[in-house]
C-alpha cells in the first residue's frame, strides 16, 4: 500500500510505532492513523503486557502505545522498567480503560508524552502520535477531521454532496474541500470558481508542495468555503504521484478543521490509504437497484482488502417520498445495508439545479431545504432533533430489495 497522508518526510520511521494490546479495535484504530501519518503498520508486541514492555526496551520505537488494563501493579512496574530504559525518543502513550489514582501518579512519574481514556477516537490517537513526534515544546498540532464521499457510480451527487457537507461542517470550523477528480473535477465548476492547483507545478515534485504553494492554490467562495481543485483536463492521462495526493491531504488536515474529499469513482493506487485515513467514509449511491448491488459489491470489496480497514457508510441520493409502487424506497436500502446504512438525501432538483447554475450553495437559494437537513441527519446526528434521529427505527423491510441484497 502507498503510504498514508504524510510522505514521511520525519525522516526514516520504520518500526516507529510499537504497541501492547489484545484489542483489535485499538490497533486498527493506531493502523489509520499511522497510515495517515505516512507511517509503517504498527508491531503489536509481546503475548502479555509485561513481555511488550521488555520488547520495547530493545526494539526502541518512535512511540510506544501501551493499552493497559486496570490497576495491575506487575504491569505498572514493567513500563515504569521501560521508561526507565527507554531511548531518549521513544513516547510513551498510554490508553486505558479507567483511571485510577495510583495509575495516574505513576504515569506522572514516567513522564509518558499522552494518556487517552478507551474507547479512543481516531482522531485523539493521531493528535497523540503527533503530539508526541512533532510538537514544538508547549504547542499543540492541530488536526482535521477527514470526510471522504465517494461515488458508486457516474452522476448519482457525490459532488453535490460533498460541497453540501463542506457547507455544514464550515459553521463548525474552518473547512475545506480537495476534489480528487484531478482530472475531470466539477466541485470549483459548482461553485462558478477558477480552479487553481496546478498539477504541473507539482504533479512531478511533491516535495514542492509546502503550506505556503498550498495556499496560493486555494479557490475561495464568497461564502468562506475554500476549495482545492485542478483544472478539468479532460484529455489528460497523467496517471498521479501517490505521494502528491497524499502530501496534499497532509497538509489540508494541518490547516483545516474539516477536509471533505470528493473521490473520483475509479480506483487509484491512493484510494485505500485514503480511505484508512479518513474519519467518516461515505459511499454516495441512488435508489436503484443496479446502484444497491454496486454499492454492495463496493463495501464487500472494502471489506475484503487487508491495507484497507475503513467502515464505509451509505449515502442513498435523490430519494423521491413520493410511494411509487415497484420502485424501491429508502427504507430497502436500510434493511440492506444494516449498520452501513447512513441515511437518504431528498430529491431536490430545482434547487440543486439552481444553486450549480448561480455558483452558490444550496442555503443561498433555499435555507431550509430538505436536502440540507437530510445530510445534516447523517453527518452531524448529534445537531438534530431526537425526533429526527429517531425516525430510522421505525423503517419497515420490503421484500423487493431483500431479494436484490440476496441475489447480489
Ligand atoms: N439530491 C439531489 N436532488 C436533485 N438533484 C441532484 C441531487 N444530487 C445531485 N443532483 C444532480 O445530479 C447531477 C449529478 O450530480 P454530481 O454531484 O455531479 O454527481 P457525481 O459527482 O456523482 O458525478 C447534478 O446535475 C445534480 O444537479
Ligand atoms: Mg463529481
Amino acid at each position: 500500500m502507498e503510504s498514508g497522508f504524510s510522505n514521511g518526510s520525519n525522516g526514516n520511521n520504520n518500526g516507529a510505532i510499537a504497541m501492547a494490546s489484545v484489542d483489535p479495535g485499538l490497533v486498527a484504530c493506531v493502523n489509520g492513523a499511522a497510515s495517515r501519518m505516512g507511517w509503517p503498520a504498527v508491531q503489536v508486541v509481546g503475548t502479555t503486557f509485561q513481555e511488550a514492555c521488555t520488547q520495547a526496551a530493545s526494539l526502541a520505537p518512535r512511540v510506544f502505545i501501551a493499552d493497559i488494563g486496570p490497576g495491575n501493579p506487575e504491569d505498572l512496574n514493567a513500563l515504569a522498567s521501560l521508561a526507565a530504559q527507554r531511548q531518549q525518543d521513544t513516547a510513551i502513550i498510554v490508553c486505558a480503560e479507567t483511571l485510577d489514582p495510583q495509575m495516574a501518579r505513576t504515569f506522572i512519574h514516567l513522564r509518558i508524552a499522552d494518556l487517552l481514556l478507551k474507547p479512543c477516537e481516531p482522531g485523539d490517537i493521531r493528535k497523540a502520535l503527533k503530539n508526541a513526534t512533532e510538537a514544538r515544546p508547549g504547542e499543540e498540532v492541530t488536526d482535521a477531521k477527514i470526510y471522504t464521499f465517494q461515488p458508486v457510480a457516474g452522476g448519482v451527487g457525490n459532488t453535490v454532496i460533498a460541497l453540501q457537507a463542506a457547507s455544514l461542517l464550515r459553521k463548525k470550523g474552518r473547512t475545506c474541500v480537495v476534489d480528487l477528480n484531478l482530472q475531470q473535477g466539477s466541485c470549483a465548476e459548482y461553485l462558478d470558481l477558477e480552479p487553481r492547483f496546478h498539477l504541473d507545478e507539482v504533479g512531478q515534485d511533491p516535495e514542492r508542495l509546502d503550506k505556503q504553494l498550498l495556499e496560493a492554490m486555494l479557490s475561495h467562495h464568497e461564502s468562506g468555503l475554500v476549495v482545492l481543485a485542478a483544472p478539468p483536463d479532460p484529455a489528460a492521462i497523467t496517471s498521479f504521484n501517490a505521494n502528491l495526493v497524499t502530501r496534499t491531504l497532509d497538509l489540508a488536515a494541518t490547516s483545516f478543521d474539516n477536509v471533505i474529499i470528493d473521490m473520483p469513482r475509479t480506483w487509484f493506487p491512493w484510494t485505500d490509504s485514503v480511505m484508512l485515513g479518513t474519519d467518516h467514509l461515505y459511499l454516495v449511491c441512488e435508489l436503484t437497484a443496479p446502484c444497491i448491488r454496486q454499492a454492495q459489491r463496493m463495501l464487500q470489496c472494502i471489506a475484503s482488502r487487508s491495507d484497507n480497514q475503513s467502515s464505509p457508510r451509505i449515502i442513498v441520493n435523490r430519494v423521491d417520498n413520493r410511494k411509487s409502487a415497484g420502485c424501491l424506497q429508502a427504507e430497502d436500502a436500510a434493511v440492506v445495508f444494516k449498520d452501513a446504512y447512513a441515511g437518504s438525501i431528498s430529491n431536490m432538483y430545482k434547487a440543486v439545479r439552481e444553486a450549480i447554475d448561480r455558483g452558490v450553495l444550496i442555503e443561498t437559494i433555499d435555507a431550509k431545504n430538505s436536502m440540507l437537513s437530510d445530510l445534516q441527519t447523517i453527518i452531524l446526528p448529534e445537531e438534530q432533533p431526537a425526533h429526527r434521529r429517531s425516525l430510522m427505527s421505525f423503517l419497515q423491510p420490503r421484500r423487493a430489495l431483500q431479494m436484490a441484497a440476496t441475489s447480489a
